[in-house]
């Protein structure tokens, strides 16, 4: 395995775009997905065109690994990473997921500052140094493209620091990166380190400097593009800023900041603008947390005016109140799309242009649905469309709903009767609640043989009317675990079912992934 500098693009001047929402934005609460949609999410950020993949941490569990394996062979032009401790067997692991990949490449990581070494790894300097220093070299033997980063940068000794980088580059490393682990940095002194470690670094003109912010004081994008000014080539980022506790860098954010404010940043990122609101709206499906309202760029308020005076100006100019347009992030500007009259080709185009490649559903089952949904509603919105296909995502699931029937009267208890496949079998249960969701809840608990805490559940109408499609999300918590899930439907109890159903597949998935999990997270 090699890639070669040209590969890389070392050379030239722009902005790498490190895409991390499937390793660092999956480990934050709910955001867990299983191998089929991450593999959608990786086919989106390809042709968001970003540079450089994370797919996973293969050591961390069987289903990591099957991940990173899947989406090294699935995709061709970005580079596929494994994230990696500097263990011998992580770095075994990480080395085989991305074997099969057309640019293959390892992030390997140790913290630097004291407070970790002394506290989490029970290391002294001298170990940290040469365990990053032997993992390198280890990787090495076997291929080019390997990032090494510094966890918890933003808090460690600079002068350490630069020795580790130092020794790590004449190893091997390609790509130093200094993460702001904790969110605890401020722009100016960011910008500083990068400065510092740039100017105090063997070798530092040879690799590509890398920002990596978390969110905790609001300030990840910022310290991002401070990163930048001061000589940083790539940013590591998420959609929608997904990941550990506040998140991380959004990448929406961070590349509509260089391309929108060129004049001041001199440099740009490669991404395909365009592609950036159907990733943000696949990624919210997916794992069922919505995008706020008010969040920049791909929030349903971004683009809304509604102060008298901003509407009078956008009517006359749209500069007056617009620094981005709409159609470069790709909001479908009329967002009504379909009805009963389309064919099966108008669908297909639909979904991709919505960022679903319709090898990866059924389509036959997901042109049925949306037939169906026509007969009920006169017209059918891109949201829509995209909750049928992630419906239709889910057909590896382990419990799968077979029927479902609830009845209510005045003076009556509220009953539900609900039947699952599961193996192969069907499995039904009736229950009564106090209310037909709540019933049909305890009947599928009932079924299941799990009874995890319910910590969220929200209703909204995708679209407009009393026959828009509802959706719902919910979010349950067992033994310190958090799953989202997330059903559509325009009957709100069978989408309340289809959510439940959905959160209590990825619980079991992630069971099992935990039962055989061999090493901890980062
Ligand atoms: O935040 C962090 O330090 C990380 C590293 C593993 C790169 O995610
Ligand atoms: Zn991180």
């Amino acid at each position: 395995m090699s890639a070669t500098e040209s590969d890389a693009g070392m050379s030239a001047d722009y902005v790498r775009i490190f895409d991390t929402t499937l390793r660092d934005g999956e480990q934050s609460p709910g955001c867990t997905m299983n191998v089929e949609e991450k593999v959608a999410i990786a086919q989106q950020l390809e042709r968001l065109n970003v540079d450089i993949i994370e797919a996973g941490f293969a050591a961390s569990s069987p289903g990591d690994f099957e991940s990173v394996r899947r989406i090294a062979e699935a995709l061709t032009n970005p580079t596929i990473l494994s994230l990696s401790r500097t263990r011998d067997e992580d770095v075994d692991a990480a080395l085989r997921a991305v074997e099969r990949s057309k640019r293959p490449g390892i992030h390997i990581f140790i913290a630097t500052s004291d407070i970790h070494m002394k506290y989490k790894l029970n290391m002294t300097r001298e170990d940290v140094l040469d365990a990053a220093t032997v993992a390198v070299r280890r990787a090495k033997q076997h291929l080019d493209y390997i990032e090494f980063s510094c966890e918890d940068a933003s808090r460690s000794d600079w002068s350490f620091m630069a020795k580790v980088c130092s020794e790590v580059i004449r190893a091997g490393a390609r790509i130093i990166n200094l993460p702001d682990t904790t969110g605890h940095a401020i722009p100016s002194e960011y910008g500083e380190m990068f400065d510092y470690m740039r100017a105090h670094v063997e070798g530092a003109e040879k690799v590509i400097w890398s920002a990596h912010c978390h969110n905790d004081l609001g300030l990840a994008v910022a310290n991002s593009l401070a990163a930048i000014s001061h000589g940083a080539r790539q940013v590591e980022c998420t959609l929608n800023g997904i990941g550990e506790r506040a998140g991380n860098t959004s990448m929406e954010e961070v590349v509509m900041a260089l391309k929108t404010r060129r004049d001041l940043m001199k440099v740009d990122s490669r991404v395909n603008t365009r592609q950036i609101y159907p990733a943000s709206r696949l990624l919210a499906q997916i794992i069922g947390q919505p995008v706020p309202a008010n969040k920049p760029i791909v929030g349903d308020n971004a683009f809304a005016h509604e102060a008298g005076i901003h509407q009078d100006g956008v009517l006359k100019n749209k500069l007056t109140y617009e620094i981005m347009r709409p159609e470069d992030i790709g909001i479908p500007s009329n967002k009504l799309v379909l009805g009963k009259h389309s064919g099966r080709h108008a669908f297909v185009n639909r979904l991709r242009e919505l960022g679903i490649d319709p090898a990866t559903i059924d389509v036959q089952k997901a042109f049925a649905a949306f037939k169906e949904l026509c007969d009920k509603k006169k017209v059918v919105y891109d949201d829509d469309i995209l909750a049928l296909a992630n419906e239709e995502r889910r057909t590896a699931d382990a419990f799968e709903i077979v029927d479902l029937e609830v009845g209510s009267s005045s003076g009556t208890e509220p009953r539900a009767r609900v039947s699952l496949r599961i193996e192969g079998q069907t499995h039904t249960a009736e229950a009564t609640g106090d209310g037909m969701v709540d019933a049909c809840y305890k009947a599928i608990y009932r079924i299941v043989g799990l009874t995890p805490a319910l910590e969220r559940y929200a209703v909204k109408a995708i679209t407009g009317g009393t026959d828009a499609l509802g959706e719902v999300s919910c979010m349950l918590r067992e033994n310190g675990m958090t799953v989202a899930g997330q059903g559509a439907h325009s009957d709100i109890v069978m989408a309340s079912a289809l959510a439940l159903v959905n959160a209590l597949n990825r619980l079991k998935a992630r069971r099992s992934s935990l039962e055989t999990r061999p090493l901890g997270g980062p």
